[in-house]
């Protein structure tokens, strides 16, 4: 009886599985999200492109990020008050406090940074324009964890 039942419950088990993954892939988003970041971030932050994760970047573009989402990249982002408050507080406490990251960028970018540029040295100009990448602001296409805050670099996989 029990061995009877096993395939159909292994069946049910992938397609529960197998839905949210699909979906998940749809959206083109990494799962997982940022360990301790409130719910607003998450939801807030992840729907145009990855969620950052605090410590990529210091309290002066974080400052500058969110006392600009109006005119955020050429979109409005712009958030109620209580969201704003929660998401700010919670990046400015975070976020980088020492060395390259902490430092300013320009237009606040983290793939505008010195150490962005440094780390990505051998990401060729034609690889950053090419469909499957976009942008260099669109963390995820070559770092799979990037929805965790995870840029370990044995997990970088440039796609064609
Ligand atoms: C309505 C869409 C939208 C929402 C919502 C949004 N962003 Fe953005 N964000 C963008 C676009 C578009 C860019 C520019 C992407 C590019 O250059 O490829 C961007 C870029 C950024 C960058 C700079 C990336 C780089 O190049 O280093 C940061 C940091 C950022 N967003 C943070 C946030 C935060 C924090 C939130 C939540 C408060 C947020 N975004 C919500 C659309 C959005
Ligand atoms: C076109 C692919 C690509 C994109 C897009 C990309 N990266 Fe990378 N990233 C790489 C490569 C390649 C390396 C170097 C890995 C190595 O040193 O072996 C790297 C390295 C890094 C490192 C250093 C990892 C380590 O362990 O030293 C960090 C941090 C990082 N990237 C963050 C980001 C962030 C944040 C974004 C988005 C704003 C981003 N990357 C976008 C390809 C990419």
């Amino acid at each position: 009886m029990t061995q009877s039942l096993f395939p159909r419950r292994a069946a049910l088990a992938l397609i529960v599985c197998a839905v949210p993954a699909l979906m998940l892939t749809a959206r083109a988003q990494a799962p997982g999200s940022i360990k301790g970041a409130p719910a607003s971030f998450t939801a807030e932050c992840s729907s145009c492109h990855v969620a950052y994760a605090p410590f990529l970047t210091g309290q002066a573009n974080w400052r500058g990020i969110m006392s600009g989402l109006d005119k955020h990249y050429g979109v409005n982002a712009s958030l109620d008050d209580k969201s704003q408050h929660e998401i700010s507080a919670w990046l400015l406490a975070n976020a980088a406090t020492s060395g390259r990251r902490a430092a300013a960028s320009p237009d606040f970018r983290i793939s505008r940074s010195d150490w962005f540029i440094r780390k990505h040295s051998e990401v060729s100009a034609p690889v950053w324009k090419r469909a499957s990448v976009k942008s260099a602001a669109n963390c995820g296409a070559c770092h799979s964890g990037a929805a965790r805050g995870d840029f370990d670099e044995d997990s970088v996989r440039i796609p064609k």
